[in-house]
């Protein structure tokens, strides 16, 4: 059977998975793959930002790849898992948190995100909302609950640029274009909890597609007071998004069945 152009994967080799977790980084596929009640995952492919694992939740397959940074990446991963079949994508990843009540460590599930990239745009117009499936946030919920990670719930503002768009003055230039200057200031008075690169790409092209898509990010810095992310904090992050991800898709498969 042919191989999908990027992500190098046949239908076949899904074994009929209908959901897939959508981590960035292609080092966190495996381990997600292999945290419990997850077991026998094994390699698929790997091709470019993507690599792919299929693991099993007691008989289910469910399939684990990474999308890279950002929406254009992301775009062709849902484009491509949407022709294998693929029905629930959920993203985990980390985010910079912009409410000063929201800690380091602790988890944010997106709602809905402010769609400040270009990628969802190719597929509906601005004013279309990017909004996660509430079968999905309710899973998520589940999930940091059974996880026992402290969550919050909310809009998430998926930015195209790590640096100027989010903000940040700590770049080569310094130099943050007056587009964005008081951009995150702005964001928290709207109640935006979250910086993130990915998610509003994900929740627009899904709903566009009749799909169901969610989010999960470990927040690794708190903008109100630190623009750099530390060691400790994304190795929290990261532990904690991933506890919450299995355990959301554990949830919604079992409801499933
Ligand atoms: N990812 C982002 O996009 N921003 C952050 O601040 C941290 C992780």
């Amino acid at each position: 059977m042919q191989t999908i152009y990027h992500l190098n994967l046949n239908a076949a080799q899904l074994e009929g998975a209908k959901t897939v977790i959508l981590p960035g980084d292609p080092a966190r596929v495996e381990k997600i793959a292999q945290t419990a009640p997850f077991t026998n995952g094994r390699l698929l492919a790997q091709k470019r930002e993507y690599t792919s694992w299929l693991t099993y939740l007691e008989n289910t397959p469910v399939v684990v790849m990474s999308t890279g940074i950002g929406g254009p990446s992301l775009g062709i991963a849902v484009e491509e898992l949407a022709m294998l079949g693929i029905k629930t994508m959920v993203r985990v990843g980390t985010c910079g948190a912009i409410q000063a009540h929201i800690h380091p460590g602790e988890v944010i599930i997106t709602s809905g995100a402010v769609r400040l990239e270009g990628t969802s745009t190719h597929y509906a117009p601005i004013e279309y909302p990017a909004v996660a499936h509430h079968e999905v946030v309710t899973s998520l919920i589940e999930g940091a609950k059974q996880a026992k990670v402290a969550y919050h719930v909310g809009i998430t503002c998926s930015s195209d640029s790590f640096y100027p768009g989010q903000e940040r003055y700590d770049s080569y230039t310094k130099y943050v274009p007056k587009r964005f200057q008081g951009s995150t200031e702005e964001w928290r008075q709207l109640h935006v909890l979250n910086y993130e690169m990915e998610a509003a790409t994900l929740l627009t092209l899904c709903s566009a597609m009749g799909l169901r898509a969610g989010c999960v990010c470990g927040a690794v810095v708190n903008r109100t007071r630190s623009e750099a992310v530390a060691a400790e904090t994304l190795l929290a992050g990261e532990k904690n998004s991933v506890q919450t991800v299995v355990q959301g898709v554990a949830h919604l498969l079992r409801a499933e069945r």
